[in-house]
């Protein structure tokens, strides 16, 4: 293409993304913008239901999901890589030691819960509900960052991307669980509404998400090396 050999001489890219990506997002547009030094930037993070909201009333350019969205959308969706979700305690949660958790298990801990129209909470809830449990929910919010720091507090257990996580240093507080059915296994998807004629840089922006893709596979698989306490098997 043109714009691979050139960069672009110009243009603009509104970018919505759901909240979990704001722990890669920019970086991959900055480096987006290295190679295409004429092109701005927007971006907008929020949670999944405003997110297709925005998508449906064609607010942005392209969007950043965390899943295939189950609602039926008149929607094109590309994955370019995992997005698993982890269940998250503190380091010193006598858990952190454990294989092979039972889900049961974790309905007697307790819980830390996003906000409804989050991804993530529908995600719980409905791995709670198909084992026939409920979790504990002591607090509930609205933000990923603000339920690490509960965890931090040992105010419970959460479920995060793990992409949340990729800060964390190996002395961190937080520590990745073994729980039977985790991680799920998610992908990113890059979208746009159905018929939405994409720009030139838009265009190129979702070849370069494909070509970011080694990438964030190695930060998840550091990240996860980093942020294990139980003895993985032989
Ligand atoms: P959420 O979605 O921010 O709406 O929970 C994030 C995700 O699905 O990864």
């Amino acid at each position: 293409k043109v714009a691979d050999l050139k960069g672009l001489k110009r243009g603009y890219l509104k970018l919505c993304v759901i909240t979990t990506a704001k722990y890669f997002a920019p970086e991959v547009l900055g480096r987006f913008c290295q190679r295409h030094q004429g092109v701005d930037v927007a971006l907008k993070v929020t949670n999944r239901d405003s997110v297709l909201e925005r998508l449906i009333a064609n607010k942005d350019d392209l969007y950043i999901l965390g899943q295939n969205p189950e609602r039926d959308l008149e929607m094109i969706a590309t994955p370019f890589a995992p997005n698993p979700l982890h269940v998250i305690a503190h380091r010193e949660h006598p858990l952190a030691l454990e294989r092979n958790i039972p889900v049961e298990r974790l309905a007697e801990e307790y819980f830390i819960m996003r906000e409804p129209g989050s991804g993530i909470r529908d995600y719980v809830l409905k791995t709670f509900g198909e084992a026939g449990l409920k979790p504990r929910v002591r607090m509930e919010l609205g933000s990923n960052e603000a339920i690490k720091h509960a965890i931090y507090g040992k105010l419970g257990l959460s479920v995060l991307s793990l992409h949340t996580l990729a800060q964390e240093a190996e002395s961190s507080e937080l520590a990745i669980l073994d729980v039977q059915g985790f991680p799920l296994e998610r992908q990113w998807y890059v979208a746009h509404a159905k018929g939405k004629e994409l720009s030139v840089v838009a265009d190129a922006f979702i070849d370069f998400l494909g070509e970011e893709s080694g990438r964030l596979c190695r930060q998840l698989d550091e990240t996860r090396a980093r942020l294990t306490r139980f003895q993985p098997p032989a």
